[in-house]
């Protein structure tokens, strides 16, 4: 597809003499239209050029030869130009695309050679799966699936807290009172009360505590018999975990968490001696970061164990040597701001390349608050997020009993899961990652509101117009002055800009641009939908709005997609 924001770059470029990459970085999409597509502040150049904005908006505008170009017309308002591009440009550009591509339209291939790790999920292993990390997971798959549309070699990593010295008291617990419990059918819950017990036991004997400590120490050196207790919490966690992942449909390629780091932490402090900075604190051994303004990084316990963050310098090593990353995002809640300041900080000494020391980034994000009362379960806040995506489902599915009683139970249930897991989908990454997240049910399952049951609806609907129609057009065949009217104009320009938008939400790690662009999308095409008769006598008005009805199902959908919702097929 043609980029319209480089043609008017190299434009302006032929008559200041600019550089055409410079000048790209300048270019706005003015919020309302009547500005233009695309709008130039000329005082981006005032400094270079030593003249006034207007003084330069005029000269350009006076040279610039916008012949034979998809620029139709140049309009000079205060120190910016605005750019109007000409309306069978962008009908023609944005139709032959989507001929072109089909279902996979927005896909690019600009991250080729470039390998992007997101690590997201990472929950504790014999720890419930809190709200606070369905939010990594849904951010984590969204950027993953937004960086793997736009060509990057990306790996999904789930860093599982699956190791550390609470294993230790786990396994002392379990061996006291295992029987007690049945770990098999409420992994999660039971080990948590393991935990909670061997924990009050702990406090008031001092011999258990240090039974513990040594059963740690014993996993760590291979004990046949800890290693197998290990094992099992894992693997009930992991399954109870699974049902989760399988509600919202999300894979992993790497499940190497934490333990698997516990055989490279040596290596670790290896590296970290030779640099001199490694030192002796009270019998720790710590990297001072007081030059940083930070408190110091603990690399090794004094008991001699290693912790969470040397376990994190392990896995940067790991992934610089068998990845060599580009960029490495730590999908986590800002809570651990502190600690991935000093794990960044201290990687800095492992003599991993720089490309890699600068790839690491922490994108963390905001709390969710519950509208009050509605979902507080037996353990006062803490919700289990497998109940959470079930009680949407089944709110969704009384919806659609009063609804669409005319559907077959089986299409019934395919609609619940599909609008359910999406609204809250939709929910999670509607707002800035950074902000705390406000969730409520009448808010979220709107269907008439900026919601994902609205984008699935909107969806539905032009699933049935094209059902209606029972044909795509053949491009070659349509008319584009059909749809050059300002309502099928603003559905093109925003699905023009698919890509362009996919590339800001990466550049910014911020699935909630893609959100609001699929709000935008789906109120441009209701308000195509309610204003104009697609079906109707003239054959040439017709296939013009069915195949604009086409390019908008496909872009919902793709769209759809990067956030982790699918698409019913009715509802
Ligand atoms: N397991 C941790 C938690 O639940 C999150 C892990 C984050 N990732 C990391 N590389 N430290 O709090």
């Amino acid at each position: 597809m043609k980029d319209l924001k480089k043609e008017i770059s190299s434009k302006i470029s032929e008559v200041t003499s600019i550089d055409v990459d410079e000048l790209l970085k300048y270019i706005e999409i003015p919020k309302n239209s009547e500005m233009g597509d695309y709008a130039f502040p000329c005082f981006k150049l005032a400094k270079e050029l030593r003249k006034s904005p207007q003084m330069i908006a005029e000269e350009i505008n006076e040279k610039i030869n916008i012949e034979g170009t998809d620029i139709e017309r140049v309009e000079i308002a205060g120190g910016y130009l605005n750019f109007f591009i000409s309306k069978l440009s962008i009908v023609k550009e944005v139709l032959e695309e989507i001929d072109n591509k089909k279902e996979n339209y927005g896909k690019s291939n600009i991250g080729e050679n470039k390998t992007i790790i997101v690590e997201y999920s990472s929950p504790n292993i014999a720890k419930p799966f809190h709200i606070g990390h369905l939010r990594t997971t849904l951010i984590g798959r969204a950027l993953y699936n937004m960086y793997k549309y736009l060509g990057y070699n990306t790996i999904g990593i789930n860093h599982l807290g699956d190791y550390g010295t609470q294993f230790g008291k786990m396994i002392e617990g379990y061996k006291r009172w295992g029987k007690e419990y049945n770990i098999y059918e409420n992994p999660i819950e039971e080990l948590t009360k393991i935990y909670v017990r061997i924990n009050a036991l702990c406090k008031e004997d001092e011999e258990v505590l240090e039974m513990c400590r040594n059963n740690f120490k014993k996993l760590e050196q291979g004990d046949k018999n800890c290693v197998e207790l290990w094992q099992k919490f894992r693997e009930v966690s992991l399954k109870e975990f699974d049902r989760i992942y399988d509600l919202l449909d999300i894979h992993f390629d790497s499940l190497n968490g934490e333990a698997f780091y516990s055989d490279k932490t040596d290596e670790v402090i290896d590296i970290l001696e030779k640099t001199g900075k490694l030192v002796e604190s009270e019998g720790a051994k710590i990297i001072d970061l007081e030059e940083q303004k930070m408190p110091p990084c603990i690399i090794c316990k004094s008991n001699g164990s290693t912790i969470y963050a040397t376990r994190d310098l392990a896995a940067i090593l790991y992934r610089a040597r068998t990845y060599d990353f580009d960029k490495c995002l730590y999908v986590v809640a800002y809570e651990q701001n502190l600690h991935f300041k000093q794990v960044f900080e201290v990687a800095k000494l492992l003599g991993i390349s720089e490309k890699c020391q600068k790839g690491l980034e922490h994108i963390s994000y905001g709390m969710v608050h519950l509208k009050e009362g509605k979902m507080s379960t037996r353990e006062g806040n803490v919700i289990k997020v497998e109940d959470l995506l079930k009680e949407s489902i089944s709110r969704v599915k009384e919806i659609i009993e009063t609804k669409n009683p005319e559907f077959t139970e089986e299409e019934k249930q395919d609609i619940a899961n599909k609008v359910g897991i999406g609204a809250v989908i939709f929910n999670d990454l509607s707002g800035n990652r950074i902000k705390d997240e406000i969730f409520d049910w009448d808010i979220m399952l709107n269907f008439n509101g900026e919601t994902g049951p609205y984008i699935q609806y909107t969806y539905v609907r032009t699933n049935s117009v094209l059902k209606k129609a029972g044909y795509i057009p053949n491009v070659k065949d349509i008319d584009f002055c059909k749809l050059t009217d300002k309502q099928s104009q603003e559905i093109l320009k925003l699905i023009y800009t698919f890509t362009n938008t996919i590339e800001e939400a990466t550049a910014k790690n911020e699935p909630s641009i893609i959100s609001r662009y699929l709000i935008d999308l789906s109120k441009a095409f209701s308000g195509f939908y309610n204003e104009n008769k697609i079906m109707q006598e003239d054959k040439s008005i017709q296939d013009a709005r069915v195949y604009l009805t086409y390019a908008t199902n496909l872009t919902l959908k793709n769209g759809a997609q990067l956030l982790g919702i699918n698409m019913p097929e009715k509802m």
